[in-house]
């Protein structure tokens, strides 16, 4: 396997209602990932994978709901889903579909692999059984009387239904000391160290069985060895993160498998961390590197869902305030992997504070600071300010390693304070009255040096507005490797700026 690559997952979205800001938290933070990583080791060597879950009880009733017939559906709404990632400008280098044929392929490839596979306790992986328990559509699973609140499941808020169906088992409970074994040791990741703990303790309490396939849902992918039963939508969907790569012979999964990261939020943990490793296990396929399991955005404290109806759109952030903005806003709300509340009513005030007054605003200040005092051009000096950004870059390498957007954000608008600082106490337009134009041209090279620097940090998180002042200090990716760029002291003497248009408007 090829070491220096990076292959990152969000889930891929049920179909079942509309796209909305929760979505897209997890996909803009994978482009973020995903773009940093292009830029740093080559775009050859990244793929960023999302896409959308089709089949399955939940998709099928909303279809219905809405009187159209399932594939009409799945085809409307995954557009829709691709419509809303291009306006936020996510680079996904590939959107699977679990309606398509080569994801139908792998997964009865995978299952009749399962059907002739042993346990290490030498028993069938996979067997047939009846069951009677409580099922909650929106999650599509089973629940047990104590995840209930009132009898509801808490997601949801709707009473699960009882089932009892004669259906093919997987063998779950086999793999609790193997699972156990490579959770507890990292050779499966889980993060936050929370999360670990939590999949750990549900390990604990002893894994049993899983219902793999369904008698009564028409909408799913036949069992190959069982014509008259569905496979259960979760094993069908955990299975595009290898059928999208060509599992088991494209040179694209040689190349890319085990992903180094699957991205998702708490709510399928037991899915993504128990499940998903138990079910390549049996399958002895590689396991994926590290699990990143996020929090909630929530709105008035519930979590915001389509089941609950209570969800932003993020095509109206866009339109309100443009695809890189609307990117800004929705991760720079709290520690990327606790939940937080989505504080919409702050939007206006942080996008001023931030963007038109932040990153915006020092832009033009030192760009016109150059045009007046320094004809346009890049003085000719040596980067002397007193910020470490060989230091700064260091710290935002490591952060995107340990998934600290949050932390990344604060660390580039760091910059930004620091510059504003720098100007307002040297004050240029003290030394242009003063004709002191050797110390002038010292801070304008500075500035227009640290400016290239922030256009490159921001880069991963607002693609636009990183180009544009790349644009205006003469410098462009094609003639930049990622070592040139975060080289200290970079910028050509003699380059021609361009102060431009306000980078965002104040609203
Ligand atoms: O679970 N806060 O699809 P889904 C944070 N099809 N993240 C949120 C969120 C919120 N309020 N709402 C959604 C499924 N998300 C399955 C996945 S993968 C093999 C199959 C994000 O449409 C978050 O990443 O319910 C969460 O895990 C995912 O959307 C659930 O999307
Ligand atoms: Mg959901």
């Amino acid at each position: 396997m090829e070491k220096n690559k990076f292959y990152i997952t969000t889930p891929i979205y049920y179909v079942n209602d509309r796209p909305h800001i929760g979505h897209a938290y997890t996909t803009v933070i994978a482009d973020v990932l995903a773009r940093y990583n292009r830029f740093k080791i080559g775009s050859d060597k990244v793929w960023f994978l999302t896409g959308t879950d089709e089949h399955g009880a939940k998709v099928a009733q909303s279809a219905e709901a809405e009187g159209k017939e399932p594939q009409a559906f799945v085809d409307e709404i995954s557009e829709e889903y691709k419509n809303k990632w291009e306006k936020l400008n996510i680079s996904y280098d590939d959107f699977i579909r679990t309606t398509e044929a080569r994801h139908e392929t792998v997964v009865k490839e995978i299952l009749t692999k399962l059907k002739s596979a042993k346990t290490p306790q030498g028993k069938d992986v996979i067997f047939k059984d009846t069951y009677e328990g409580l099922y909650c559509v929106g999650c599509e699973a089973y629940k047990k009387e104590e995840d209930l609140e009132d009898g509801k499941c808490p997601d949801h808020g709707k009473a699960p239904e009882t089932l009892s169906e004669e259906n093919w088992y997987f063998r779950l409970s086999d793999y609790t000391d193997e699972l156990k074994q490579k959770i507890e040791s990292d050779e499966i990741k889980i993060l936050p160290a929370d999360k670990k703990k939590e999949v750990l303790s549900f390990i604990a309490q002893g894994l049993e069985d899983i219902a793999i396939s369904r008698a009564n849902v028409d909408w799913g992918i036949p069992v190959p060895f069982d014509k008259e039963q569905t496979i259960y939508v979760w094993v069908d969907a955990l299975i595009n993160y290898i059928s999208a790569i060509g599992y088991p012979d494209d040179e694209k999964f040689k190349k890319f498998w085990p992903a180094n990261v699957h991205l998702l939020a708490k709510d399928i943990l037991k899915f993504h961390c128990i499940i998903w490793p138990a079910m390549l296990l049996a399958a002895e396929i590689e396991q994926p590197k590290e699990l990143f399991v996020h929090g909630y955005f929530t709105l008035s404290g519930k979590k915001m869902s389509k089941t609950l109806g209570n969800v932003i759109d993020p095509d109206e952030l866009v339109e309100e305030y443009g695809a890189d903005a609307a990117r800004y806003l929705i991760i720079s709300q709290f520690v990327f992997g606790q939940d937080g509340n989505v504080k919409v009513d702050e939007f206006p005030i942080k996008y001023n504070a931030d963007l038109a007054n932040g990153i915006g605003n020092l832009a033009s200040r030192v760009l016109s600071m150059a045009e007046k005092y320094c004809e346009g051009k890049v003085p000719d000096k040596k980067f002397d300010a007193d910020l470490d950004l060989k230091k700064i870059w260091q710290k935002i390498d490591k952060g995107f390693s340990d998934y600290k957007i949050f932390e990344n954000l604060k660390e580039i608008w760091e910059v930004i304070r620091w510059s504003d600082t720098y100007i307002d106490e040297t004050k240029p337009w003290v030394l242009g009255k003063e004709s002191k134009q050797e110390e002038l041209d010292q801070i304008i090279y500075n500035l227009l040096e640290i400016l290239r620097h922030l256009g490159w940090l921001i880069k991963p998180i607002l693609p636009e507005t990183s180009d544009e002042i790349l644009k205006r200090l003469g410098e462009s990716e094609s003639d930049c490797s990622y070592s040139d760029a975060i080289a200290v002291g970079k910028i050509k003497s003699g380059t021609k700026v361009e102060k431009g248009e306000a980078l965002f408007a104040r609203k």
